[in-house]
C-alpha cells in the first residue's frame, strides 16, 4: 500500500516570502515516490515547469520497473508487435468492449488531427467552444475546414446548449470533458442529453468527447461517455496516457469508438507506430489502479490547497477536475508568465479569448507548488 501524506504543514517562511507568511503551505515531508522522483530537485532544466499539464510524478514503481526491465533485456527486439496488440487487447478488456474498438496512437494527438481531416472540410464545420484544448481546432485551419468558435458561458464552463446550436452543417463537434484550460466538467446526464439532441436534429455530424483528463475528476463529477460511442457511430472518444498514467514522454493516446468510425480517422491521418517499451508501460499503468487513485488523490489535495491560496487572495478560480487550474490573476497572462520566469517559474502559454485576465496553471508535486505559491505572491504583489 502506497502512503499518502493527508494535509499540509504550516511552516514558517523567510523574508522573500513574507507575502504568503502565515498561510498553510507544502511540507517538505512528501509521499517516499513523490521525494524519489523529484530527488534531483524541483527544477527541471532550472525551470519549474507548470505548463504543460503532464503529471509531475511520472508512472508509479511498477510501471517503471516494466520499463527497466525491458529496456535492458528487450530494447534491440521490437519489430514484433506483441506488446502492441497486447495494449490494444488489455484497453478492450478493461472496458469489457471489443478490441475493435480501439485505436491506438502515439499519444492522443494524431486522433485529434486525424479526426478533424476525416469528418471537416470547406463545407462540414468544426465547432469547438474556446478556449479549450486547441489541436483539434488547430488542424481545422490548417486543412482549410470552416470553423466556428463559441464562447464559455459565464461560469468559465462549455455551453453544451450552444454547442448542439451550432450542430447544422457541422462535420464535427469538439467536448473536452473535463476542459482544458478550465478544468471544469460535465456530468453524465448532461452529456448524455447533448449527445441525444445531436444525434437526433444532425445525425450526420461527428462528435468528439475527449477525456484526457478523466482520471482526476472530482468523484461522481462525470461519467465516461463510453456508452454514447458503442451506441452511436458518429460519437468517439479520446484518451491519453500522458496525464494520470504519468506517461507523457512515451505518447501512447487511444480512441473507443465503432470500428467504422475508428477505420475514418485512422485512414485521414498517420497514427504512428506506438514501440513496444511505450506499449509495456501503458499496459502496466492501466492496470495499476492502485497508483492512479494515489495520483488522483495526491493532485486533488495539492488542487485545493493552490485553489485556496489563490481565492484567499480574491482571485476567482472555476472548480477543476484537472491537474491544473485556471485562474483570473487580473493581469495578462504574459505578463503574469514573464514575471514567473523570472523566479524559474513556467506556467501556461496564453488562452484567447481570457489571455488578457486568466492565465492557466498545470498544478506540479508538492515541492514544486510550495515554491510556485511564494513565486506567485511575489509577482501577484
Ligand atoms: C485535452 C487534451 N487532449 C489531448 C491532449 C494531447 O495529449 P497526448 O497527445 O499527449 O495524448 C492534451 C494534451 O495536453 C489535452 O490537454
Amino acid at each position: 500500500m502506497k502512503t499518502t501524506r493527508r494535509g499540509f504543514g504550516t511552516i514558517a517562511l523567510g523574508a522573500a516570502v513574507g507575502a504568503i507568511s502565515g498561510t498553510t503551505v507544502f511540507s517538505r515531508k512528501a509521499n517516499a515516490q513523490t521525494r524519489a522522483a523529484h530527488a534531483a530537485g524541483v527544477y527541471d532544466n532550472g525551470i519549474i515547469q507548470l505548463n504543460q499539464n503532464e503529471s509531475a510524478r511520472g508512472p508509479g514503481p511498477s510501471t517503471m520497473d516494466a520499463i527497466h526491465s525491458h529496456t535492458t533485456k528487450r530494447v534491440g527486439r521490437g519489430y514484433s508487435p506483441d506488446h502492441v496488440n497486447e495494449l490494444r487487447q488489455g484497453i478492450a478488456d478493461y472496458y469489457s468492449i471489443s478490441i475493435d474498438n480501439v485505436q491506438l496512437a502515439t499519444g492522443s494527438t494524431p486522433l485529434l488531427q486525424g479526426s478533424v481531416r476525416a469528418f471537416c472540410d470547406a463545407d462540414k464545420t468544426f465547432v469547438t467552444p474556446m478556449p479549450t484544448y486547441s489541436t483539434s481546432l488547430g488542424t481545422a485551419r490548417t486543412i482549410g475546414a470552416a470553423t466556428i468558435e463559441l464562447p464559455l458561458g459565464s461560469d468559465l464552463g462549455v455551453d453544451l446548449d450552444d454547442l448542439a446550436n451550432n450542430a447544422d452543417g457541422a462535420g464535427l463537434l469538439y467536448l473536452c470533458n473535463p476542459n482544458n484550460p478550465t478544468g471544469t466538467v460535465h456530468g453524465p446526464a448532461a452529456v448524455e442529453a447533448f449527445v441525444r439532441r445531436v444525434m437526433r436534429e444532425n445525425p450526420d455530424t461527428y462528435v468528439h468527447i475527449d477525456e484526457a483528463y478523466i482520471n482526476y475528476t472530482r468523484a461522481g463529477a462525470m461519467e465516461t461517455a463510453l456508452p454514447l460511442a458503442m451506441e452511436f457511430d458518429k460519437v468517439f472518444i479520446t484518451r491519453s496516457f500522458s496525464k494520470a498514467h504519468g506517461l507523457a514522454g512515451m505518447r501512447i493516446g487511444y480512441a473507443l469508438a465503432q470500428e467504422e468510425t475508428l477505420a475514418k480517422i485512422r485512414g485521414a491521418w498517420g497514427m504512428g507506430d506506438v514501440n513496444m517499451l511505450g506499449a509495456i508501460a501503458a499496459l502496466s499503468a492501466l492496470e495499476d489502479k492502485e497508483h492512479i487513485a494515489w495520483e488522483a488523490q495526491e493532485n486533488a489535495e495539492i488542487r485545493d490547497e493552490v485553489v485556496g491560496f489563490f481565492r484567499s487572495r480574491g482571485h476567482e478560480v472555476p472548480d477543476s477536475n484537472t491537474n491544473h487550474i485556471f485562474v483570473n490573476i487580473g493581469m495578462p497572462a504574459a505578463k503574469f508568465r514573464e514575471g514567473c520566469l523570472e523566479h524559474n517559474v513556467l506556467v501556461g502559454r496564453d488562452f484567447p479569448p481570457l489571455e488578457q485576465t486568466h492565465c492557466r496553471i498545470s498544478l506540479g508535486s508538492r515541492e514544486e507548488m510550495k515554491v510556485a505559491l511564494e513565486v506567485f505572491a511575489k509577482v501577484l504583489g
